[in-house]
């Protein structure tokens, strides 16, 4: 286990049967549909690209990217592109993946963005979700594990960009998040 970890929540091992629980599921759904997956950069990288190839059915992927919201921007919810899907989703069934989702702000942009460019359906597919922390009223429609309020990293997940290639997912230790390692200076992210 990486020394920055307080412990390891979900192994490799864990995390693959719950992809494969996943796109079992998804296949069942969409099969015939050609859907268009779309992953959210750049923590759902590593789940997106273990999830389509348990999805055993044609489909389509894609990116967006999305500013983090500051600490300034925080309560108003507002997210930014910085980089948009290359093609039009309309009439498209639509999977949005995500890694996790925590207060559930960047989703609930990004589901009001898209929908107005009209696709057939538009669903969600969450490796992670922590309720607890929620702010408004989303629930995926695919959820990996449902977790506890603590701060995950690995498997596409970071801390200042950082740990995303782990192959297990941890709780990372607060005296690495609360006091980030140049200057000293207190992290208000979580
Ligand atoms: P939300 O808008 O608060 O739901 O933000 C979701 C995003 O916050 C995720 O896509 C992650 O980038 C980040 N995030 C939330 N919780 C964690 C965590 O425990 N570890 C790492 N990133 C997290």
């Amino acid at each position: 286990m990486h020394q920055d970890l307080e412990e390891i929540l979900f192994s490799a091992e864990e995390i693959a049967a719950g992809v494969k629980r996943l796109g079992a599921a998804l296949a069942a759904e969409y099969r015939g549909s050609d859907p268009l997956f779309i992953g959210v950069l750049k923590g759902a990288v590593v789940f997106l690209s273990d999830l389509i190839r348990a999805v055993e059915i044609p489909l389509h992927y894609d990116f967006i990217a999305v500013s983090s919201y500051g600490k300034a921007t925080k309560s108003s919810g507002q997210v930014q592109f910085l980089k948009d899907v290359g093609q039009s989703i309309e009439g498209r069934d639509v999977v949005l993946v995500e890694d996790i989702v925590d207060t559930g702000l960047t989703l609930k942009y990004l589901l009001e963005n898209l929908r107005t460019r009209g696709p057939r359906t538009l669903k969600v597919c969450t490796l992670l979700d922590k309720p607890e922390r929620r702010q408004v009223e989303i629930k995926p429609d695919y959820n990996g594990f449902v977790v506890p309020d603590r701060f995950l990293v690995g498997y596409g997940l970071d801390f200042a960009d950082r740990y995303r290639n782990l192959p297990y997912i941890g709780v990372l230790k607060p005296e690495i998040y609360r006091v980030s390692s140049n200057h000293g200076k207190i992290r208000t992210k979580y």
